[in-house]
């Protein structure tokens, strides 16, 4: 490593004034496969670097790629591992597409249920949140990939995101926002992507407490912080706040050349594509260009030191090195490996979350069955910089009718839902079909043994969700469907949280996210019984107005401004301290198979021990989960906090034990004075199914 460090060193010594600026700024890939580029110098053999964007799979032009779920999905499954293999494939996929660096993982905190990417991101809790965002970047980075979590920090709404002042106490940053990306940074990530927004009144690209003091600092981050695109706000501010690379780098044109995509003709109302509008949460792509000749300049004039420009390009070239692209010894992925297909067919599966069952699941190999919703001959995903080309696509539709021995109908019912999309063009016009009608769904189902109806939201990057409502007409297609069929099945296919006003009425309800290219079959498997939906919500589903972010001021702010008054009350803590009902709580979700908790008990400090039985005649898989209540803690301590989870498969019949390690957050409080502080105990840890499912209770 020191010799490593000690190569870095003499290259960087090697540079040019003018080569170390080309290395600190994106240029147009020649190749047009990359989301950023950057040139390399060839006099000294510095390699180009390529990135492309995540987080859902890689998105390269010309290069379909796995499409995994949707990451709030991943988090549904309660198990980092699958976090970790999934990162690790898509890490081979970037390497054997000649990339070398993976945007994502995506890890902002779901903080209110509209933001449009809510899909992008893990869930409402930072324990679990950085499980999963440490995990991926090990698994990123084993390919030799340098993995970027993002959007650092705070950027938890689409609107007006390149502009919006989030003020937020340091207090909920430390315990909330910050943990998920500290974990990536403890994990190894070689890069971090500042957000667009400011927080307390300073841009992430410029924001030197935040990137230089906590980050680099506290933190020892020794990697590059790379600006999100055209997020680069200023020159001299950017460099000395600790920002190390500007991307694209490029103009506006340059990179719609690049990505392969018609300029708009009209720049307010399109900007990727021409179905967006999005105006409201998209950059100023004029704002380019920062860190090439006025930079340049800058460290001339002596406002930026060279040792800082010295320091931005030893920290890219050392990861470079790193992934071997400097200096060699970088192992090649194989181009294609089945065994990601089958990956993000488990992953869709497992964390397909099922709330509600009065028996009708799992269906009967040879049940008649109607599949009915807009989408069900698409595979469901969101819209932005995450779309990308699915190797395969199994639409919902088509993985049933593989599936089912019985008959298989199929009718839309609705209008296709509209949706934003940056790469995906104007379809209209293309859809050469009948319009459907509700009367063909209606009769479909009234004919089948079963019904299943798809309803989704639409959710995109760049724009938040207006409400928590299902657009398009699918509450009444859902109503109307029940009424003719007593064994309806709805799956919900969304970004997060919805509201599903017919719940109680109908047979069962999944909540199976965006799931990727593995669609249909791994709903298949789930509906059929061939796999246990052992998702558990990575977020608290209640009614709209329950959520604290009612006002304005809290979302989408006022006059720029978005006040985080909530303060740590982020999620499930804030219906604990409000004594609110969710409709379906944080951690909840249930099997096919049936659990009981048979005993638990505290190995040391940090662990506890659960003993738990699967008293059905089918394998299942139960997550385990332990909550912190703290009872020396200040008032506005939230009620509860995750301390530690554990997901396992229990085969039927079958007694297991499981460690449950419990986080240090959920011990510590962050005073802005002393710093972090250990709470003093007795603290009361909670085993339990869900953040309102208590087994026991044990005393530490
Ligand atoms: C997004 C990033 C993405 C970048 C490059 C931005 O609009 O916020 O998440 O990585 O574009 O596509």
């Amino acid at each position: 490593m020191e010799t490593a460090e000690a190569d870095v060193e003499t290259v960087v010594d090697e540079l040019t004034l003018e080569e170390k600026i080309q290395l600190v700024h994106g240029a147009v890939d020649p190749d047009g496969t990359a989301t950023g580029y950057l040139p390399g110098v060839d006099r000294l053999g510095i390699p180009e670097l390529r990135l492309a964007d995540g987080p859902l799979g890689v998105r390269v032009n010309g290069a379909p790629a796995t499409l995994f779920p949707a990451s709030i999905a991943l988090a549904a499954t309660f198990d980092p591992n699958l976090a970790r293999e999934q990162g690790a494939a898509m890490g081979r996929e970037a390497n054997a597409r000649d990339q070398d660096a993976l945007l994502g993982p995506g890890l902002n905190l779901i903080r209110v249920p509209h933001c449009g990417r809510n899909f992008e991101y893990y869930s409402e809790d930072p324990v679990l949140t950085a499980a999963f965002a440490g995990a991926a970047v090990e698994g990123i980075q084993s390919a030799d990939v340098i993995a970027t979590p993002k959007h650092y920090v705070a950027n938890n709404q689409e609107t007006h995101r390149a502009s919006v002042n989030v003020s937020v106490s340091e207090r909920a940053l430390r315990e909330c926002y910050l943990p998920g990306f500290k974990a990536a940074v403890d994990a190894g990530a070689g890069s971090v992507m500042t957000a667009y927004n400011s927080v307390n009144d300073s841009f992430m690209s410029e924001n030197r407490p935040l990137v230089t003091d906590v980050l680099k600092g506290e933190w020892g981050f020794d990697g590059y912080v790379v600006s999100d695109w055209f997020g680069a706000v200023s020159t001299v501010e950017s460099a000395n706040g600790g920002l190390d690379l500007e991307m694209p780098g490029v103009t506006r044109d340059e990179l719609w050349e690049m990505f392969d995509l018609e300029p708009p003709e009209d720049d307010d109302d399109a900007v990727f594509g021409e179905t967006a509008d999005v105006s409201d949460g998209m950059p100023d792509m004029t704002n380019t260009g920062n860190f090439g000749g006025p930079l340049r300049e800058a460290v001339e004039r002596g406002d930026v030191p060279h040792a800082r420009l010295d320091d931005m390009v030893t920290r890219i070239l050392r990861q470079m090195e790193r992934i071997g692209v400097l200096g060699g010894g970088r192992a090649a992925a194989p181009p294609e490996d089945d065994g990601h297909r089958e990956l993000a067919e488990t992953i869709a599966a497992r964390g397909t979350v099922l709330l509600e069952n009065d028996g009708t699941l799992p269906l009967a190999d040879d049940a008649d069955v109607a599949v009915i919703g807009p989408g069900v001959e698409e595979i469901s995903t969101g819209g932005g910089s995450s779309e990308m080309d699915a190797l395969h696509e199994a639409p919902t539709a088509t993985g049933i009718d593989a599936r089912a021995t019985g008959s298989v109908t199929v009718e839309r019912g609705v209008p296709p839902i509209e949706k934003v999309s940056f790469f995906g063009g104007d379809n209209e016009g293309d859809d050469q079909r009948p319009d459907p009608t509700l009367d063909d769904a209606v009769s479909a189902a009234a004919d089948a043994d079963v019904a299943v109806v798809v309803v989704e939201d639409a959710a995109a990057e760049a724009v938040d969700r207006d409400d928590l409502t299902l657009p398009g007409g699918q509450d009444e297609l859902v109503e109307d469907v029940t009424a003719v069929n007593d064994n309806t099945v709805v799956v919900v296919q969304s970004s997060g949280p919805v509201e599903l006003p017919w719940r109680d009425d109908v047979s069962a309800v999944l909540e199976s996210w965006y799931p990727g290219q593995a669609d249909g079959d791994a709903l298949a498997a789930v509906l059929f019984g061939d796999a246990d939906p052992s998702g558990r919500l990575p977020v608290t589903f209640a009614n709209e107005e329950d959520y604290p972010v009612t006002d304005d001021a809290t979302f989408p702010g006022i006059d720029g401004e978005v006040q985080y008054d909530e303060n740590l009350l982020v999620g499930y803590r804030y219906f604990d301290a409000t004594e609110a009902d969710p409709v379906y709580p944080f951690g909840y979700g249930l099997s096919y198979a049936a659990f009981e908790y048979r005993g638990a008990e505290l190995v040391d400090e940090r662990r506890v021990e659960v003993t738990v039985e699967n008293v059905s005649d089918r394998a299942g898989r139960e997550v385990v989960q332990a909550y912190v209540r703290p009872s020396n803690a200040s008032d506005d301590r939230p009620v509860r906090e995750l301390g530690g989870f554990e997901a396992v498969s229990i085969p039927a019949g079958e007694t297991v034990t499981v460690d449950v390690d419990l986080d240090d957050l959920a011990f510590s409080e962050y005073d802005e004075t002393a710093g972090w502080t250990a709470l003093e105990g007795p603290f009361t840890i909670e085993i339990g199914r869900s953040a309102r499912d208590v087994e026991f209770e044990l005393t530490l």
